[in-house]
C-alpha cells in the first residue's frame, strides 16, 4: 500500500471531505426535512447531533481509514482478521449503491432545472405559476428518467475516465461560488413580502411540534449530510498523510457542511412562506421554491436573475457530482482492490444496478406513485431505508469498532499523531468518551426507537 496517493495538505483534505459532504444533502434534503419536522426545534437537535454524534463517527471512520490506508473490507481484514467485522465492509458497499440510485434522480432534477434556467423559464410574469413546474416535470416519465440516466452516466464517466481529480479541483472554485450565491439568495429571500414568518419558523423553536421520530430524522440527516456510516469518509481518510491533523480536518468539514445546510435553509424557507408553499411539501420543496425566487428576482433585473439561476444550478450540479463520485468510488475501490475486477467493469456494474433502482425511484413521482413499499413510494422507501437504518447501523458499528475493538492507544496515536499534537491530546479523553459510550448508546437508542416506533 506504499504507492497509494496522498492528499497534499490539510486544505486539500478538508476540500475533498467537504466535496463529498456538501451536496444535495445540504441544499435539497436539509430544507425539506426541516420543513417536515417543524423548523427551529429540529435544527437545534440537528446541530447537537452533528457535534455530539456525527463528528465522533466521522473521526472513528477517519481513524480506521488512515490507520490501514485501505477500503472498508481491507481495513477490517487488517484490524480484525478472521472476524465477522468484514460484514461491515459489505454494508458499506450496498448502502452507497442504493443512495446513489435515488441521489441520481435528484441530480437529474438539478440538471433539468439548469436547462430551465438556461432557457430563461423563470420569468417575473409567471412567478405564481413556476412553483408548479417541478410537479409537472417530476410526474412525467421519460424526461426525469433521461436526466437520471445523464447524471448517473456523468458520475460513472468521471470515475472511469480518471478526471475525478479535475472535477475535485474545479469544485475548489465552484464551492465558494455556490456559497456566495446561497448567501445572495438568502439575503434576497428574506426581503420577499411574507417571508418573515419563514424566518421565525427557522429561529423560534417550538418543541411541541417535535414528533417521536424527529430524533432519528435529525440523526439521519446529519449522517447523510456528512456522508457517514458507509465508509466514504473512511476511504477518503485512507488517502490522508500521517502528519495531518484528523481532528482539525474533521471538525473543519463538519463546520462547513453545517454552514451550507443552515444557509440553504435561510435561502429556501422564507421564500416557501412568501410563495405560500407548505413547508412539509416533501422532496420537491427546493425545486418548487427556487424558481419562484428567481422569477421574483427577475423583476429587479432579468439578466442578473438569469445569471444567478444558471450559476446556482450549475454549481449545485458540481457539488452533487463531487458527492456522487464519492458514493460510487466506495464500491469501485472494493471491486478493484478486493475482487480484482477491472475498473471499467466495476464502474459499469454499479452503474447498471443504480440505473435500475434509479428508474424505479424516478417513476415513483409519476406513473408509480401509487406503488408502495411498507407504506412509502420507492423513492421514499430507499431514502428512509438508508438514512434511518442502514447508515445508522453502519455508523453504530464503526463507533463500536473504534471504541471497543481497537485498542485505545492506537486510537490515541492516530488522533494525536503519536502525541505530537498537544491540543488533540487534551481533547482526546472527551472524544474517546463520546466514541466509546455516548455515540453507541445514543445511536442504538434512536435506532431501536425508530424500529419499533
Ligand atoms: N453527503 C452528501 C450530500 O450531502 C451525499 C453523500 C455523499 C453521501 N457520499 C455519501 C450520503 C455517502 C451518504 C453516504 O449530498
Amino acid at each position: 500500500m506504499t504507492n497509494r496517493e496522498h492528499f497534499g495538505s490539510r486544505a486539500a483534505v478538508i476540500m475533498a471531505m467537504a466535496g463529498s459532504a456538501i451536496g444535495l444533502g445540504n441544499i435539497w434534503r436539509f430544507p425539506y426535512i426541516v420543513g417536515e419536522y417543524g423548523g427551529a426545534a429540529f435544527i437545534l437537535i440537528y446541530i447537537v447531533c452533528c457535534f455530539m454524534l456525527s463528528l465522533p463517527i466521522l473521526l472513528s471512520e477517519a481513524v480506521i481509514g488512515r490507520r490501514t490506508h485501505q477500503n472498508t473490507f481491507g481495513a477490517m481484514g487488517t484490524l480484525a482478521p478472521g472476524t465477522g467485522w468484514k460484514w461491515l465492509g459489505l454494508l458499506t458497499i450496498v448502502t452507497p449503491v442504493i443512495i446513489l440510485s435515488y441521489y441520481s434522480v435528484v441530480g437529474g432534477w438539478s440538471l433539468a432545472f439548469l436547462f430551465k434556467a438556461l432557457t430563461l423559464s423563470f420569468r417575473p410574469e409567471n412567478a405564481e405559476a413556476v412553483t408548479g413546474m417541478f410537479s409537472e416535470f417530476s410526474s412525467s416519465a421519460w424526461g426525469p428518467i433521461a436526466c437520471t440516466l445523464t447524471f448517473l452516466g456523468l458520475t460513472a464517466f468521471i470515475i472511469f475516465s480518471g478526471v475525478k481529480k479535475g472535477i475535485e479541483r474545479f469544485s475548489k472554485i465552484s464551492m465558494p461560488v455556490l456559497f456566495v450565491l446561497i448567501l445572495v439568495i438568502a439575503a434576497y429571500s428574506i426581503t420577499l413580502p411574507g417571508s418573515s414568518e419563514g424566518v421565525r419558523y427557522l429561529v423560534r423553536p417550538d418543541f411541541s411540534k417535535l414528533t417521536g421520530d424527529a430524533f432519528s430524522a435529525a440523526l439521519g440527516q446529519s449522517f447523510f449530510s456528512l456522508s457517514l456510516g458507509v465508509g466514504t469518509m473512511l476511504i477518503y481518510s485512507s488517502y490522508v498523510r500521517k502528519e495531518e491533523d484528523l481532528i482539525a480536518s474533521g471538525a473543519g468539514t463538519a463546520m462547513f457542511d453545517m454552514l451550507f445546510a443552515i444557509l440553504a435553509g435561510f435561502a429556501v424557507m422564507p421564500a416557501v412562506f412568501a410563495a405560500g408553499i407548505a413547508p412539509a411539501a416533501g422532496p420537491g420543496l427546493v425545486f418548487e421554491t427556487l424558481p419562484f425566487i428567481f422569477a421574483k428576482m427577475g423583476a429587479g433585473g432579468r439578466i442578473i436573475s438569469a445569471v444567478i439561476a444558471i450559476l446556482f444550478f450549475l454549481t449545485i450540479l458540481v457539488a452533487a457530482l463531487t458527492s456522487s463520485i464519492s458514493m460510487m468510488e466506495v464500491g469501485v475501490a472494493y471491486m478493484v482492490e478486493e475482487k480484482k475486477v477491472s475498473r471499467g467493469k466495476a464502474t459499469l456494474g454499479i452503474f447498471a444496478i443504480c440505473l435500475v433502482i434509479g428508474v424505479l425511484c424516478s417513476l415513483s413521482f409519476g406513473p408509480l406513485a401509487g406503488f408502495k413499499l411498507a407504506g412509502n413510494t420507492v423513492f421514499n422507501f430507499c431514502d428512509k431505508l438508508c438514512s434511518n437504518y442502514l447508515m445508522t447501523l453502519g455508523a453504530l458499528l464503526f463507533s463500536i469498532f473504534v471504541g471497543w475493538k481497537m485498542d485505545k492507544e492506537s486510537v490515541r496515536d492516530e488522533l494525536t499523531n503519536g502525541g505530537l499534537l498537544k491540543l488533540n491530546g487534551k481533547i482526546f479523553p472527551v472524544l474517546y468518551f463520546l466514541i466509546k459510550y455516548v455515540t453507541p448508546i445514543t445511536i442504538a437508542a434512536i435506532f431501536i426507537s425508530g424500529l419499533i416506533g
